[in-house]
């Protein structure tokens, strides 16, 4: 089949676009390379048609649907930071550029199956979370995100087949350090032997999901016959960020403690995916481990 992966040169987008070829699928790219590098698709560069587009530009992302039969939609600003600096471009990109494809999925009878994030929950004390918690993020990044799920619900109920993925905290290969990127920033520290830095008292807990499992979920929710869904895509289990910093420092060998810095606005407290949806619909499960990841990269 014939794939659009928006957002194709970035963390999970290179991922995604490398499992769909070799699958035997044939894929086409759009990115405006504004975080993504060409380079991250050097192996599989003379397998796919690259564009380098916004997803705003409405006329050119119609363009390109010609014999497409799905698209998997990853495009988007990411650093929960930086949306407190920008909140309109990040509604624009995120929101504006997300109805597009929503728009042109309708338009065209196709299938999308897009990035959604746990950010849409907010705080929660209640652990794991389940899809049908109340959603209220705390920053505007998080907001973009509720309101493509807006968009969901408005579009699935004019009959376009979409299915959301709230996904948890990714990491593996390729991860920028800004966007969640907290086991990259670690990681990089310790490499110069220096300590890593927590923000805040080290007491949020966060549910890591591997990125090819992630790609995975994407795979088979684009196959499954379900057409409307959001769903939580976790491992169900979660390591506090202090636990986490201790993992790394114990893995390295290194005789060091973490520094605390003040922590960051805009920052989830407690994050813990309810998997029971995800393993249901889509026979998927996570298969990573994060020690196990760390093992084997450090
Ligand atoms: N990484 C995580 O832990 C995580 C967690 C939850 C949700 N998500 C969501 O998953 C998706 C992928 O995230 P990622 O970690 O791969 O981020 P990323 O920044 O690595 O990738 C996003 C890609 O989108 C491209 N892009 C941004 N704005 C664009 C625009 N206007 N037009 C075309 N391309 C544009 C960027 O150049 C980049 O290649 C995003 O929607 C993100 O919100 C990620």
């Amino acid at each position: 089949m014939r794939f659009l992966v928006t957002g194709g040169a970035g963390f999970v987008g290179t991922h995604l676009v490398k499992l769909l070829i070799e699958k035997g699928h044939e894929v086409k790219i759009i990115d405006n390379l504004i975080k993504g590098k060409k380079e991250n698709l050097s192996d599989v560069f003379d397998k796919i048609e690259f564009i380098n587009s916004d997803i705003r530009d409405y006329e050119n992302l119609e363009k390109n649907l010609h014999n497409v039969d799905g698209i998997f939609h990853q495009a988007a600003l990411t650093v929960v930071q930086d949306s407190f600096e920008n909140p309109e471009e990040y509604h624009d990109v995120n929101v504006v550029g997300t109805e597009n494809i929503f728009k042109l999925a309708h338009k065209h009878d196709l299938k999308v199956v897009y990035a959604s994030s746990s950010s849409v929950y907010g705080h929660k004390e209640i652990m794991p979370i389940r899809e049908d918690t109340t959603r209220q993020p705390i920053n505007p990044y998080g907001q973009t995100k509720l309101d493509d799920e807006y968009l969901y619900e408005k579009y699935s109920k004019l009959g376009t087949k979409i299915i959301g993925l709230r996904y948890f905290n990714i990491f593996g290969q390729g991860q920028t350090p800004e966007y969640a990127g907290v086991i990259t920033k670690f990681l990089d520290r310790i490499r110069e032997r220096k300590p890593p830095i927590i923000f805040g008292d080290g007491t949020q807990l966060r549910d890591f999901i591997y990125v090819e499992d992630i790609v995975m979920a994407n795979l088979l929710a684009m196959e499954s016959q379900i057409s409307n869904l959001l769903v939580n895509v976790g491992t169900g289990n979660a390591i506090t960020i202090l636990e986490l910093a201790k993992m790394i420092i114990n893995i390295s060998g290194l005789d060091i403690q973490p520094i605390f810095e003040v922590p960051l606005e805009g920052d989830i407290k407690k994050s813990q995916a309810d998997t029971t949806l995800a393993i249901k619909s889509f026979n998927w499960k996570p298969k990573k481990e994060l020690r196990e990841w760390l093992t084997e990269i450090l």
